[in-house]
């Protein structure tokens, strides 16, 4: 039996049992209020952890990238939800070829010339693509924000004889929040966007439209969530600071942690760990910290380098670690963290229990 307690470091460890606890708990809350939970696997990248969520009751799996799109087709998901914008004819041949293989897309769009890409492929293979047209929450990243401009393109997809599925949304301005208040007035921001988003497409004859929500913290305030009618949570999976910052989580529930080990003390007020921006991902500092250490909450992680990262006491007295000691990091952010690995270690408290290879690692095409 191999423990983790003897693994070389620096090396991210995800607890068996807390993942089991997160994706049940998420989906007993998504059923428990009749939405279809789609999460999101850029968290992961890996089709073993896909296949778990659906088995757990998630209807689909969401994608953003075609480089994932091909992992999860290819380790048995063919029901995805593309929610990155594809454009080009690239990315229309490699949807195509996709789609021949067996992938079951529906398509993120907020242009014509997305619509236009769908429209091509379906030709192309026959297959009809539905597209999901993407509305912007307050987030100001992709999504259109005007209420006609949304119906002008759900029309425009229509014209083309594309089946418009519905509407979706990623309220990324939401996500990094700890006012539990404040995250409570944007999600029902959000909602009442939606909500008005949707009327107007149903004005305009769309029916029995799918409203999907994206994002781990609005789905930890599920009261305030009126308008969807499916959610797709990512991080959840894991958890991670900022999503226990945004009261949607607690320490007890990040699956996915960094073991790293103290390789230096040059000062009694300082340590270095062997951990840094390659390894625990550069998201941050929160709470003045790269990342949140579990058996030291009184340590933060002040700097990192790319292979370092400098442990202080948050009062500045001596930090009290030794050469060879050896902690857990909760990283900042566990999407960019988890995408710098080849692999990650399964475990059930220190049993070693398996691995997981990160199979869309570094899919940015
Ligand atoms: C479009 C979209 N949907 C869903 C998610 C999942 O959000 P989270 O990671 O907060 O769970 C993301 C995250 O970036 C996203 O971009």
């Amino acid at each position: 039996m191999r423990l983790v307690s003897t693994l070389r470091t620096p090396a991210v460890i995800v607890q068996r049992p807390v993942v089991a606890r997160n994706l049940t708990r998420m989906a007993d809350r998504a059923q428990a209020r009749g939405l279809a939970l789609t999460p999101h696997i850029k968290t992961h990248k890996n089709s073993g952890l896909a296949r778990w969520q659906v088995e757990s009751g998630a209807a689909g799996i969401m994608v953003s990238k075609l480089g994932e799109a091909a992992a999860m087709l290819a380790g048995g998901l063919p029901h995805q939800f593309i929610g990155y914008p594809l454009i080009g004819p690239q990315q229309e041949a490699r949807l195509a070829a996709l789609v021949a293989q067996g992938l079951k897309p529906r398509v993120a769009v907020d242009s014509e010339e997305g619509v236009v890409l769908v429209e091509h492929v379906s030709a192309g293979t026959g297959v009809t693509i539905p597209v999901m047209v993407e509305v912007d929450t307050g987030f100001h990243r992709c999504g259109l924000e005007d209420v006609d401009a949304v119906r002008r393109l759900a029309e425009f997809a229509r014209t083309r004889g594309i089946p418009v599925q519905g509407i979706t949304c990623f309220g990324g301005h939401i996500s990094h929040r700890s006012d539990p208040a404040e995250i409570i007035r944007l999600v029902q921001a959000e909602s009442e966007i939606l909500a008005r988003m949707r009327d107007s497409l149903e004005r305009a004859g769309f029916a029995d439209l799918v409203v999907s929500e994206g994002g781990t913290v609005p789905a930890g305030y599920l009261d305030a969530v009126t308008a969807a009618t499916e959610i797709r949570p990512g991080t959840y999976i894991f958890n991670d600071v900022a999503i226990v910052k945004a009261g949607a989580a607690t320490w007890d529930d990040c699956a996915a942690q960094v073991l790293a080990e103290v390789v230096s003390t040059p000062a009694a007020t300082r340590a270095v760990i062997d951990a840094g921006s390659k390894t625990l991902a550069g998201d941050g500092p929160i709470d003045e910290s790269f990342g949140y250490i579990v058996e030291r909450p009184d340590l933060k992680i002040e700097r990192i380098s790319e292979e370092h990262g400098v442990v202080v006491r948050r009062d500045g007295g001596p930090t009290g670690l030794k050469v060879g000691d050896r902690v857990h990091v909760v990283p900042n952010h566990v999407c960019t963290m988890i995408n710098l690995h080849d692999q990650v270690v399964l475990a059930d408290g220190d049993t070693i229990v398996g691995t997981l290879a990160i199979e869309a690692r570094g899919t940015v095409r």
